[in-house]
């Protein structure tokens, strides 16, 4: 592995976006779709990265190995004045690339933007309560299990519940 660069996502990087979430959505159960379900293709994968030049309160950020995407993460807000404070949080790191500190170090800069931007005051995101790399990974940034929604997901017969995370940034 070379060196990792982390940087906002470009209108270029669309289509590299779009097959990694595609491919890491088959390596892990752990993402809210399955491989090749990832929701949106290039076209519109190149629009949503045009949406977040000069938005305040959406950003992602890609992990870079060279050329290649070892992992992405993102906050997405909703624009209603009532909710525009409270960011989502996503992330997903590929299976090469885990435990090498590279989801940490996307989540610190996360909370560092969103501690800038002006609008954010609280960082939200949901993930299954067996995750526990995850849920040990949010807790170690000062996330906090606020609700648990059971049997919110359904994988191969298998209820999963989902931890409801999210912590206010000063
Ligand atoms: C969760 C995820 C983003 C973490 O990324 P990562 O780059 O591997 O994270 P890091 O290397 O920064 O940190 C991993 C931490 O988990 C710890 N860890 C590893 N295996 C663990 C385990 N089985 N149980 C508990 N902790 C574990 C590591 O020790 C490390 O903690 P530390 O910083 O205190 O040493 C990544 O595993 C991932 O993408 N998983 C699949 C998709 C997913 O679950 N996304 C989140 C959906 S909500």
């Amino acid at each position: 592995m070379g060196e990792i660069n982390i940087r906002r996502a470009a209108v270029e990087d669309a289509a590299k976006i779009v097959e990694f979430y595609n491919y890491v959505g088959g390596e892990t159960s752990y993402l809210s779709f399955e491989k090749d379900e990832y929701p949106m293709n290039v076209k519109e994968q190149e629009e949503e990265i045009r949406s977040l030049e000069g938005n305040a309160t959406n950003i992602m950020l890609l992990a870079m190995d060279g050329e290649e995407i070892a992992g992405i993460a993102t906050i997405h807000s909703s624009h209603k004045i009532k909710a525009r404070h409270d960011g989502e949080l996503g992330i997903v790191v590929a299976k090469k690339y885990q435990n090498q500190g590279i989801g940490s170090e996307l989540i610190r800069q996360l909370i560092e933007w969103a501690k800038g931007n002006g609008v954010t005051t609280r960082i939200s995101l949901d993930t299954r309560a067996d995750n526990v790399m995850a849920v040990s990974l949010y807790m170690k940034f000062g996330f906090q299990i606020e609700g648990c929604r059971k049997n919110s997901t359904l994988l191969n017969g298998i209820y999963y519940d989902l931890y409801v995370m999210g912590m206010m940034i000063h």
